[in-house]
């Protein structure tokens, strides 16, 4: 009496979150012992497609739990719940020297998730999956807003949590590519923290020529954060990646105004003083183009303009006046920037200063440059337009795809606990907002 066989089904738990939350991926009601392939497809902004794909056999339940069943093939090996989405690359046949990046914060990164039939590589578009399921990734939790700023001559975006603060603050700095990049700080927002993404790279034009900007600028921006009604005036916070890190470390040390209650460092670097105009940091940077290297596949390769690590102290940040806790996040082979020669550097500087209680160091081997939020996909290398000559390069990051997306991982757990700790704590003016 057996009746008709239900369909294959798959649940994403949960289907809607943020995008550095855990999913759990389930395919059930298949035939026991089959061979399938979960994939999962992104169609990005820029009109590309990234896939990962695991190989599976189904229990004698006829399930698959992405979770707990290793993948014994496909685009990652093993047990690995976010496989899914931290080995994903663009489909055969793409446009070479691609990087996902959510540029519209307030719509979802939509994975479709299917399962199919037997264990394949490539042809899923023209091939009929079993079953099909969409999960939706945030990086603006409910309730976040996103406001744009233009005051005081500043270009940037704040994101505010739910609810009416007070809120400690972040100031976001990206590096060297310039423009407004939103997503990190629409999830540190998600996170609880009032976060100014910020555009500091792009040069104002006038009938004068190309101008970039200043100290002036910064703490214009910092100002912004201490003075806005959500956020706890001195609980602000500094966030640099790359270049920016070089500003951060620049502005606390050098800046009057600009006194932060601690500062996380992305793959940065201490040398490179900022202290007044870009424009004479980009000069200093341009005398030491000739270190510049390119692989066997003519990718740039940029760690060298900044080495070997100058012993002259007026070409370093002078990190021995720091007066807050820094966490500096290292690749080890990070090609783009030496971010482990600096933190080694930047460790001697502090230990003979004394302020050495300050610095973590937070080193992970086989990573790269891009150290993103959980989950994105490993990017090696690149295209980057250099903006000064607008001209396109393909630059190369580093990285190892498994070691560096456990690195991203542990970066970020890192980093939300580090600005936890000295942001809110227990004995902070600013306690968590109940809800
Ligand atoms: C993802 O799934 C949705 C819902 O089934 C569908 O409308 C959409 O076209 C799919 N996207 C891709 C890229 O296949
Ligand atoms: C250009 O800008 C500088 C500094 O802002 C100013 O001193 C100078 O007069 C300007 N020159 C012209 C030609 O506008």
């Amino acid at each position: 009496m057996a009746g008709k066989e239900p369909c294959p089904l798959i649940v994403v738990r949960p289907s809607r979150c943020i995008v550095d939350e855990k999913f759990l991926v389930l395919v059930q009601n298949l035939p026991p012992g089959l061979a399938v392939t979960v994939h999962a497809l992104i169609h990005s902004e820029d009109d590309d497609f990234w896939e990962a794909f695991g190989h599976y056999i189904s229990d004698d339940r006829g399930c698959v739990n992405v979770a707990k069943d290793a993948s014994i093939g496909g685009s990652y090996d093993g047990v690995e719940p976010m496989g899914l989405l931290w080995s994903m690359k663009p489909i055969p046949g793409s446009r070479p020297g691609l990087r996902l990046r959510k540029k519209e914060v307030h719509t979802p990164l939509v994975v479709n998730i299917s399962v199919y039939q037997g264990h394949m590589n490539e042809r899923f578009k023209d091939t009929r999956a079993l079953a099909c399921a969409v999960a939706e990734r945030w990086y603006m939790a409910p309730g976040v807003q996103r406001v744009g700023i233009t005051t005081n001559g500043l270009k940037g975006t704040l994101f505010l949590p739910p609810g009416a603060g007070p809120f400690p603050g972040l100031l976001d700095l990206w590096g060297g590519g310039g423009g407004l990049v939103e997503y990190r700080s629409a999830l540190l927002a998600s996170h609880g923290y009032v976060s100014l993404a910020l555009d500091y790279m792009t040069p104002k034009t006038s009938g004068n020529g190309t101008q970039h900007v200043g100290n002036d600028y910064f703490e214009a921006a910092f100002r912004l954060l201490q003075e806005h009604p959500q956020v706890c005036g001195d609980r602000i916070a500094m966030l640099g990646l790359s270049f920016g890190t070089s500003v951060a470390l620049g502005m606390a040390v050098y800046s009057p105004v600009i006194k932060p209650k601690c500062l996380v460092s992305v793959s940065g670097s201490h040398v490179m003083p900022v202290n007044g105009s870009l424009s004479d940091v980009f000069a200093e940077i341009k005398k030491n183009a000739h270190n510049t290297r390119h692989d066997e596949e003519n990718r740039i390769i940029w760690r060298d303009l900044l080495l070997p690590i100058p012993d002259d102290p007026s070409k370093k940040v002078d990190v021995g006046r720091i007066q807050c806790p820094v966490l500096l996040l290292v690749g080890e082979d990070d090609q783009n920037w030496p971010a482990s020669e600096s933190a080694e550097d930047m460790r001697q500087m502090m230990e003979k200063a004394g302020n050495s209680h300050l610095l973590t160091i937070a080193s992970y081997p086989g990573t790269g440059h891009l150290i993103e939020p959980p989950y994105s996909p490993h990017i090696r290398a690149s295209n980057f337009m250099v903006a000064q000559a607008r001209t396109k390069v393909i630059v190369l990051w580093g990285g190892q795809t498994v070691p560096h997306s456990k690195a991203q991982e542990d970066a970020w757990q890192k980093t939300l606990v580090f600005l936890e700790d000295h942001l809110y704590g227990t004995k902070h003016r600013c306690p968590r907002p109940q809800n």
